[in-house]
């Protein structure tokens, strides 16, 4: 299974986005992570479709669009026409889960449902099949540097046991929130597969060595 590294862009300087997206794209980041916050769902606001599309027009790395916004089913289209490759909403906030998931599919990008620290992995048992991703909020949502939740350690374990219970091998594991070099190892072991990292990358003095440093873990 192929891991990658989603820099997030929320702890990006939004006033240099283009350089900061050049810059991990030389140093060999994977997916380029987009947090779009309404600041209904969550307490924070950030960017819409519009950015969306900029970003997609400047940047040669796919976008992995993470929607923390009420109603996602409302405005799905409007990501995917942005150029969202990867697009996932949060389960919590959408009604009709598998019709979706199926959407976004359908119109071509990876599709994935996301999980708050307190929701269980038990109640996307059925839509596994239908996912190509699940992200696992290993913080609440809302905010770049906060602390991983030390009890989405279980969440993850018992996600990675039911896709193999169930043979999707296919099926990546995505955990956002409170990753650094100090817990990717760990979280490797565990059988994630996308690694989304804000503050821990820009956050530094040299975000490329941090890269560099954070994809020989991820990639052995
Ligand atoms: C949190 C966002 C995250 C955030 C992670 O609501 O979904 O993607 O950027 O930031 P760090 O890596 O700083 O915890
Ligand atoms: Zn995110």
């Amino acid at each position: 299974m192929k891991n990658l590294l989603a820099p997030s862009i929320l702890s990006a300087d939004f006033l240099r986005l283009g350089e900061e997206l050049r810059m991990l794209e030389q140093a060999g980041a994977d997916i380029v992570h987009c947090d779009v916050m309404d600041g209904h769902f969550v307490p924070n606001l950030t960017f819409g479709p519009p950015l969306i599309r900029q970003l997609k027009s400047a940047a040669s790395l796919p976008l992995d669009v993470h929607l923390m916004i009420s109603n996602p089913e409302a405005v799905l289209d409007q990501y995917l026409q942005a150029g969202a490759d990867w697009l996932s909403f949060q389960y919590e906030a959408a009604v009709h889960h598998q019709r979706a998931l199926n959407y976004i599919r359908k119109k071509g990008a990876k599709a994935g449902i996301v999980l708050n620290p307190g929701t269980s992995v038990d109640l996307i048992r059925d839509l596994l099949p239908d996912c190509d991703y699940v992200l696992l909020m290993s913080v609440n949502p809302g905010f770049g540097g906060q602390e991983y939740i030390p009890q989405v350690d279980s969440k993850i374990r018992r996600l990675a046991q039911m896709r193999k219970e169930s043979g999707l091998q296919n099926l990546l594991i995505e955990v956002d929130g409170g990753l650094g070099l100090q817990n990717l190892e760990r979280l490797w072991e565990m059988g994630v597969n996308i690694f989304v990292a804000g503050s821990a990358v820009f956050g530094t003095a040299n975000p490329a060595d941090t890269i560099n440093s954070m994809l020989k873990i991820i990639k052995k």
